[in-house]
């Protein structure tokens, strides 16, 4: 059996990179008068949605960002969600947008998501920014990309040396999650493979990575003999069990005894999200504000 996997601390990791962003926004309030803002949109009462919701409205505050949340009610239109939007669109003060998800069914989630100014997409789903980061040639400094996915790299950077020739599985091929951080991958010359629930002998796919993203929202799915030794897993599940407790999409209990490193669940990816739609506000705020 070989040792236990280092564990990779998500909510230091988190807390150090909302510490770096409050600085950077104290300089350019105390230079300019001016501090990002970030505005979040709630339509209905999910509870863990407003549970992200309120943290988002909060740790945005905390860093010094002018911070609002609208709370929509669950009847709200679609048309009147589109207006909402090109009022925050035209509004200067707004550098950043992200509208919750999922939304009640009678919107059309992908109607809502073109109608965010691109430049103000600090989720990174709009098309033009997905489309950017496919591209491979938007700069890194400009690039909106979504927030889970940058926060698997931050992560992944401090883990490992170097990522470039290594092999990584990502697992899952969500909008939000596998198809952009396998993209982020391929941007830091990772040879990437996108597995799914059609894959054939997933278990010797996996084998082969240096590096396992596993974002297939199925608790404890990837087992510890699916894994090289010395890999390192990035799990982003967050899953219920039956008992009431967080569990990722990783067999923890089992891999932690045959990776190199692996991320926790909680304290894993999760604070990560949020840190990096911090990051993306304050990218916002300067590609608007030059
Ligand atoms: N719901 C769960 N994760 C996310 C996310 O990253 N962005 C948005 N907008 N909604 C979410």
């Amino acid at each position: 059996m070989a040792g236990q996997a280092r564990i990779i601390d998500g909510k230091a990791a988190a807390a150090e990179l909302r510490a770096e962003i409050a600085r950077e926004i104290a300089t350019l309030r105390a230079a300019t008068g001016l501090a990002p803002g970030l505005h979040v949109v709630l339509v209905g009462d999910d509870p863990a949605s407003r549970v992200y919701v309120a943290s988002k409205e909060k740790l945005a505050a905390e860093v010094g960002m002018n911070s609002v949340a609208h709370r929509l009610p669950a009847e709200t239109s679609e048309a009147a969600l589109l207006a909402k939007l090109a009022e925050l669109n035209a509004d200067d003060a707004v550098d950043g947008i992200l509208v919750q998800l999922p939304l009640p069914k009678h919107i059309d989630t992908a109607a809502i998501i073109d109608a965010i100014d691109p430049a103000k997409d600090v989720d990174g789903l709009h098309p033009i920014n997905a489309g950017r980061l496919a591209s491979g040639k938007a700069s890194a400094a400009t690039l909106l990309a979504p927030c889970t996915p940058l926060g698997c790299m931050l992560l992944l950077r401090q883990a490992l040396p170097s990522l470039a020739g290594l092999e990584a599985v990502v697992i899952g091929r969500s909008e939000l999650v596998g198809r952009p951080v396998a993209q982020l991958l391929l941007q830091a010359d990772c040879t990437v493979t996108i597995a799914h629930s059609r894959t054939k002998d997933l278990a010797a796919v996996i084998r082969r990575a240096d590096i396992v993203v596993a974002a297939v929202g199925r608790p404890g799915f990837v087992k510890g003999d699916w894994i090289k030794p010395g890999a390192t897993v990035i799990d982003v599940g967050i899953n219920r069990s039956p008992d009431g407790k967080l569990v990722g999409d990783v067999d923890y209990a089992e891999v932690v005894d045959v990776a190199g490193a692996i991320t926790p669940v909680p304290g894993g990816v999760g604070p990560m999200t949020i840190a990096c739609l911090l990051r993306n506000t304050l990218t916002a705020f300067r590609a608007r504000r030059g």
